[in-house]
């Protein structure tokens, strides 16, 4: 067991309720990281949850679709969902596992739901490539929920390690140059959860059950809290009174040009425009 502490935790610069929109063929969803925060949570571009008991909200699913030059990572709570690309990849996400796709140079994709009715729910995330790896290989694996590493704290707090490591757990991924960190913590009542960051990487916290505290701030259900960077910062500490349920995610920024263009993000307007001509020309499901 880690027994590192955290001596100066972070305080929550900002909550963040999110914008509901549409995604795929018609997928209900709620956009928790927006375009104009990019540059502020760099190196991530996007967080997507869905949640839904309803299937006209989600059953047509994301039919083919194109990506370049980042890395989606797709965490299912509830439901199953069908993934199939370009590169060959094929795999069934269900409760509680997750997808983490390289787009690189490009992959084109389909995430369809496999079943009539029921709950389905989850989260994407975006998180970026840095400029020497965008044009790489794509890469693919999905982990089923007991394949994930999960660790349970005494002081009241189960841990899944999506990315990165916490209490001296290794995550399911690592990387290098973004060095994500996705963790899901279930909260008992009256749970406490420690995790150190480094004080230049940028983070923020997601609750989809119950509500938490962070330095005597409430951090309701379906809000996003975006972590300071203080200097002098070591980490977080995160409180529940009741059970609840939240995903922490920070990493490495990368400080380089965002271009993005739907389902491209390059570093240049150059490059996107490079994206779509290639996309025209078949050239992004081309296996290599
Ligand atoms: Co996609």
């Amino acid at each position: 067991m880690n027994t590192t502490r955290v001596n100066q935790p972070r305080r929550i610069e900002r909550l963040i309720a999110g914008r509901a929109t549409a995604d795929g063929a018609g997928v209900k969803l709620t956009r928790v990281l927006t375009q104009d925060l990019q540059r502020r949570l760099d190196p991530y571009l996007m967080l997507d949850a869905f949640g839904s008991d309803n299937p006209d909200e989600y059953i047509a699913g994301f039919p083919d679709h194109p990506h370049r030059g980042f890395e989606t990572i797709t965490y299912m709570i509830a439901g199953r969902m069908l993934h199939r690309d370009s590169a060959g990849h094929e795999g069934l996400l269900e409760n509680g596992g997750v997808q983490w796709m390289t787009a690189g140079r490009g992959v084109i994709h389909s995430e369809i739901p496999q079943q009539q009715d029921g709950r389905m729910e989850g989260f994407q995330l975006w998180l970026n490539l840095a400029a020497r790896d965008k044009m790489s290989a794509p890469w693919y694996r999905d982990f089923k929920a007991d394949e994930l590493p999960k660790v349970a704290t005494p002081d009241g707090a189960a841990v899944t390690v999506i990315a990165g490591a916490s209490h001296g757990l290794g995550g399911a991924v690592t990387r290098d140059v973004t060095a994500p960190l996705f963790l899901d913590v279930h909260f008992s009542a009256g749970g406490r959860f420690e995790q150190p960051l480094p004080a230049g990487h940028n983070a923020f916290v997601y609750v989809y059950r119950g509500e938490v505290t962070i330095g005597g701030q409430t951090v309701p259900a379906q809000r996003m809290a975006i972590l300071a960077n203080d200097a002098q910062a070591d980490g977080v500490v995160i409180e529940a009174g009741e059970d609840a349920r939240m995903l922490l995610i920070a990493g490495q920024p990368l400080g380089e040009p965002i271009a993005q263009h739907g389902p491209f993000v390059m570093n240049t307007q150059q490059e996107i425009a490079v994206a779509v001509v290639d996309f025209r020309a078949g050239r992004l499901g081309q296996v290599a």
